[in-house]
């Protein structure tokens, strides 16, 4: 049963991110062969074209601070387009939703605003593991204990929030969990969301649901933690998500949280004292963009082009598993000596840069990594570019 980290364990949460580890480990090491770059999760697929168009048409509102809650016309843009796609009957722009610069300093400030808002003893907080690297500086700036739910291929990576033991589950003041999942890009069901929701509610905890993948699906488009809560009632939920992946812009840092008015309201008072404000023309590209869904589908097509080379090249790999959403490959190299080696000579041998699945996640209190077997495998580029870099890959299969 996990149980929350002590407070030495708490800490590592918050060292050295993912990246500046890869880079200690690769430092002063010479790559084998002319460097790709699969380590970091930025899409570099075109973003469309309407959003810079909108930047540029009104510049004006660069003369005033912008409103930490976003204008209503984004806030309605977001309601328009969240109504839409998970076929909400209603969604308050004005009580339900705030934008955000980009989902990562709202999830880490819901953290905080959650914690503040809670009265329960001894507060807990529970996080995928590996997760989001936001969501533990989250927890350990509030001052939660975190912990650690491990996902693995035997929960579809998926981590299991409704078995924790009855007396945790009483001191949990929040829950992130992120379907399409990161790093594995499996997808939670309708099903499966609603007992979570189902679970957050009965023990008083927020879900803080980490949606920023579910544009980028590969067949049907997964359920949001919104849509599976009864009509009109987002108690205890509050959806994350951006335009980073979905249309290529984690440049323009533009993304919302939406669900429980109460949370809502409480987030935005938070936002207005410390929170970054979006720019409004970037709000007003964000607008453009959420009123477009041709790109997104163009973008869904490149991906699914690189997973099918991914299966042509790579996929007699007893480790490799082609995922249901997102851009990633989560792929199993322990018979291989594990992730972190693994990826040290991809990068000796091959020139191939990406992420150790260890580094993502860490130890629970029953000291195992459930990221130790893995790496983790942006394909980001374009189709030339992944084809050398699943072939090279082959190569150290083999
Ligand atoms: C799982 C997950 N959540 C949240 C984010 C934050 O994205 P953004 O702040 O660009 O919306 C990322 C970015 O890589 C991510 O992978």
């Amino acid at each position: 049963m996990p149980e929350p980290l002590s407070k030495e364990m708490a800490r590592s949460l918050i060292g050295d991110s993912p990246f500046q580890r890869l880079a200690a480990l690769l430092e002063g090491i010479p790559s084998g062969m002319t460097p790709i770059n699969l380590s970091l999760g930025e899409p570099h697929h075109r973003y469309p074209e309407v959003a810079a168009r909108a930047i540029a048409a009104d510049l004006d509102p660069l003369g005033a601070y912008p409103a930490a809650a976003g204008t209503p016309a984004f806030r309605q843009a977001i309601a328009n387009w969240a109504c839409r796609r998970f076929e909400l009957g209603h969604l308050d722009p004005q009580t339900e939703i705030t934008a955000l610069c980009g989902s990562r300093e709202g999830l880490f400030l819901a953290a905080v605003t959650a914690a503040l808002e809670s009265g329960k003893k001894d507060p807990v907080a529970l996080l995928p593991n590996p997760f989001y690297q936001s969501y533990g500086a989250g927890i350990v700036a509030a001052g939660l204990s975190p912990v650690l739910l491990d996902a693995h291929a035997g929960n579809n990576h998926l981590p299991d929030i409704e078995n924790v033991a009855p007396d945790i589950l009483e001191r949990t003041v929040l829950a992130f969990f992120a379907s399409p999942s990161n790093p594995a890009g499996t997808v939670a069901s309708a099903e499966r969301l609603r007992s979570i929701v189902d679970t957050a509610r009965r023990h008083d905890f927020y879900l803080f649901a980490d949606e920023c993948y579910s544009e980028l699906y590969q067949s049907a488009p997964p359920a949001g933690a919104l849509s599976v809560s009864e009509e009109g009632n987002f108690s205890k939920v509050c959806v994350f998500n951006s335009l980073s992946k979905r249309s290529n812009l984690p440049g323009l840092r533009c993304g919302f949280a939406a669900g429980d008015p109460a949370f809502i309201k409480a987030l935005i008072r938070m936002r207005n004292l410390c929170g970054p404000q979006v720019p409004v023309p970037l709000q007003n590209a964000a607008i453009a963009a959420y009123g477009d869904e041709v790109h997104v589908a163009e973008n869904r097509r490149l991906y699914a082009a690189k997973f099918d080379l991914a299966d042509e090249i790579i996929g007699t790999w007893p480790g490799y598993r082609r995922p249901e959403a997102g851009f990633f490959l989560w792929l199993d190299v322990g018979a291989l000596g594990g992730g972190e080696s693994f990826a040290l000579r991809a990068w000796q041998e091959a020139g191939l840069r990406f992420i150790p699945g260890a580094y993502l996640g860490r130890r629970g209190s029953d000291g195992v990594n459930p990221g130790d077997d893995y790496v983790r495998i942006a394909l980001v580029d374009d189709l030339d570019l992944t084809e050398t870099a699943l072939a090279r890959l082959a190569r150290l299969l083999n």
